[in-house]
């Protein structure tokens, strides 16, 4: 199975139910939504890549001029309209690495992984930079390698065995992917950007 399948299965709402998450991830997904209050001012427009249902957005929704989520899974595309969708906060159905919308936001963000969950990562962030084109407006949060053993409780507590945990990855027998990053490889695929820790187990990368 593929990442896509598995996100079709309905992992994202699974994951998202806090009595699933370890502390560690619990202390993550805080220290993201802080990060974003912090970063993202009133009257901006920003692009949510991999936005699943919305949650990122409808949290910041109040002060954006405008607020665009594209994930390629239609039904959580649904589910992110029926929750917050209104005439600033639009949510689309459509893949990273090729988005169906203009340049022209102040800021892109690709959360909780999700970069490091796709294939075409490189793909990812030229459509990050076209969409958002000044410097260090596009945020992506990314697993560190201590992120290990509390996803590794996580995935399993979501019904997915560890098949594979290398030093980039971890492989789930249910056909879950999802990488982690050292800073020198995330500046490899990078290329100019900061790296900074968020909570203990990830980075915000801003470039
Ligand atoms: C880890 S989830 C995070 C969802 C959301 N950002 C959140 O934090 O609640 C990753 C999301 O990215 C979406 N996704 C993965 N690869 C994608 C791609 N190539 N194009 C569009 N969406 C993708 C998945 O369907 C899933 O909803």
């Amino acid at each position: 199975m593929s990442n896509e399948q598995v996100y079709a299965g309905g992992l994202l709402n699974r994951a998202l139910d806090p009595t699933t998450q370890p502390p560690e991830i619990r202390a993550f997904l805080q220290a993201e939504v802080d990060l974003l209050r912090e970063l993202i001012r009133d009257g901006m427009r920003a692009v949510d890549i991999g936005c699943g249902t919305g949650r990122h957005l409808a949290m910041l929704g109040g002060r954006l001029a405008l607020g665009v989520g594209v994930d390629y899974q239609h039904t959580y595309i649904v589910e992110a309209h029926r929750l917050v969708g209104s005439q600033h906060l639009q949510f689309v159905t459509g893949d990273a690495t090729a988005l169906p919308f203009e340049s022209g936001f102040d800021f892109a963000i690709c959360m909780t992984n999700t970069w490091g969950t796709m294939s075409d990562k490189a793909a990812v962030l030229r459509e990050m930079r076209r969409l958002a084109p000044r410097p260090h407006s596009r945020l992506l949060s990314i697993y560190a390698p201590a992120s290990v053993p509390a996803r590794r409780e996580w995935y399993q507590r979501l019904g997915h065995a560890m098949l594979e945990i290398t030093d980039e990855f971890i492989a789930t027998d249910g056909g879950f992917r999802s990488e982690h990053f050292s800073e020198a490889r995330l500046r490899s695929l990078v290329g100019d950007c900061d790296v900074q820790p968020l909570a203990d187990i990830a980075y915000a990368v801003t470039f």
